[in-house]
C-alpha cells in the first residue's frame, strides 16, 4: 500500500516526496530537486529549516539564492545550477561537516504566494572506513590507478568518480552500476568489488590534461549524489629517462641536421664575403670612372 501510494505521489507533477541523503565530513553533495514547469523563470534557493506554519523567515534561513539559469552560481560552500531544461536544479554543498546535518528544504520563490518546498534531510557523518583524500602521480604515458572504500551501507548503490571543474564538482561523471564487472564507458575503467566495499578505477595512457581534482562517491537510488573521497591526480611529464632515450634512438637525424645547418651557414658566408667583394670592384670601377 505504501510503495502504491509513494508512486501515486511521484505520478502527480509538482509533488514530491522529501529527499533523504547520507553526507561524508570533508566530502559534498549533489542534491537534485525537481520543479513544475511553471516555475522555471522563478528564483530557487536552499534554506536550512523544518517546515512551520508562520512565515518562511521565522523558520528557514536562505544558504543561497538566485535567479540564475543554466550555469553555476556559487556562494561559499554552495553552487546552485538551475537546469531549465530539465526543469530540476542541482545544490551543492562541499567540505561537509557533521554540523551541516539536518534539515533543509529545495525551494521555489513564488512571488505573492507561498513558496514551493522540497524537503531534504542530510545526515553527515564520519566514516571510518574511507579515506577522505588520496594524492595519486604519474608520468605521462602511464596509468594510474585510484582505489576508494565505501561504506557498507552503499553497496547496492550506484559508484562514480566525477571529475571537478571549477564548482561543478562533476563536471565529468563515469559510474558503475554492477558489481565485480568492468565498466569501460568513458575516460576512467571502473570496477566496482561489492563484497570488498572498494571502487577501483583505472586511467590509461595518461597526460597532462588528467591532471586533476576526482571525486569517489555514491549515487542513491533518488539520484543524489555524495561524495567521499577526494582524489588528486598529479601527472608529471615523462622523466628525464625516456627523453634521452627517445633523442639517442635518432642519432641519423639530429647530425644530418646539425651538419646541413653548418653547410648552410658556409654557404651564406660564402655567397656574403663574393657580395662583399662584387660590391668593393664596382665602388672602385665607379671611382676609376669619375677620376
Ligand atoms: C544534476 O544532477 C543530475 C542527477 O545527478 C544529473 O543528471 C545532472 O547532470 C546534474 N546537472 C548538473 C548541471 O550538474
Ligand atoms: C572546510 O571546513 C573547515 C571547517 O569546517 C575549514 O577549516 C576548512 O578550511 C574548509 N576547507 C575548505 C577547502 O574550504
Ligand atoms: C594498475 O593496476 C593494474 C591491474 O590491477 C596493473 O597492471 C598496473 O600495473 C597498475 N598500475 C599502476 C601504475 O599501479
Ligand atoms: C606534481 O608532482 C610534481 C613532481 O612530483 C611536483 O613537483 C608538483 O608540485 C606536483 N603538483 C601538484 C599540484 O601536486
Amino acid at each position: 500500500m505504501k510503495i502504491v501510494w509513494t508512486f501515486t505521489l511521484l505520478m502527480i507533477p509538482g509533488v514530491m516526496s522529501s529527499i533523504s541523503l547520507t553526507g561524508y565530513s570533508g566530502g559534498g553533495v549533489i542534491i537534485t530537486c525537481r520543479y513544475d514547469r511553471k516555475y522555471t523563470a522563478n528564483a530557487k534557493y536552499l534554506c536550512k529549516g523544518e517546515k512551520q506554519d508562520t512565515p518562511k523567515i521565522a523558520w528557514c534561513s536562505d544558504l543561497i539564492r538566485t535567479e540564475t539559469k543554466d550555469e553555476w552560481f556559487d556562494s561559499g560552500r554552495f553552487s546552485l545550477y538551475d537546469n531549465t531544461k530539465a526543469k530540476v536544479f542541482n545544490v551543492t554543498i562541499s567540505n561537509l561537516s557533521e554540523q551541516d546535518s539536518g534539515t533543509y528544504q529545495c525551494a521555489t520563490d513564488i512571488s505573492l504566494s507561498k513558496d514551493s518546498y522540497t524537503e531534504v534531510n542530510l545526515n553527515v557523518i564520519s566514516a571510518d572506513c574511507c579515506e577522505k583524500s588520496i594524492s595519486l602521480s604519474a608520468a605521462a604515458g602511464g596509468s594510474v590507478n585510484i582505489s576508494c572504500k565505501y561504506p557498507q551501507s552503499h553497496s547496492a548503490d550506484v559508484k562514480f568518480v566525477c571529475r571537478r571543474s571549477g564548482s561543478d564538482l562533476c563536471a565529468e561523471e563515469t559510474s558503475v552500476k554492477e558489481s565485480r564487472r568492468w565498466s569501460a564507458e568513458g575516460q576512467i575503467q571502473l570496477y566496482d568489488d561489492r563484497e570488498q566495499q572498494l571502487l577501483t578505477g583505472t586511467i590509461s595512457h595518461v597526460t597532462q590534461q588528467h591532471s586533476a581534482e576526482y571525486w569517489c562517491g555514491v549515487q542513491s537510488d533518488q539520484g543524489h549524489k555524495s561524495f567521499i573521497t577526494r582524489v588528486q591526480i598529479n601527472v608529471t611529464e615523462a622523466n628525464s629517462h625516456i627523453i634521452s632515450t627517445s633523442t639517442s634512438s635518432l642519432p641519423s637525424s639530429s647530425s644530418f641536421s646539425s651538419a646541413e645547418s653548418l653547410l648552410i651557414t658556409s654557404a651564406s658566408l660564402v655567397t656574403g664575403s663574393s657580395l662583399i667583394i662584387i660590391v668593393s670592384v664596382l665602388l672602385l670601377l665607379i671611382i676609376i670612372l669619375i677620376l
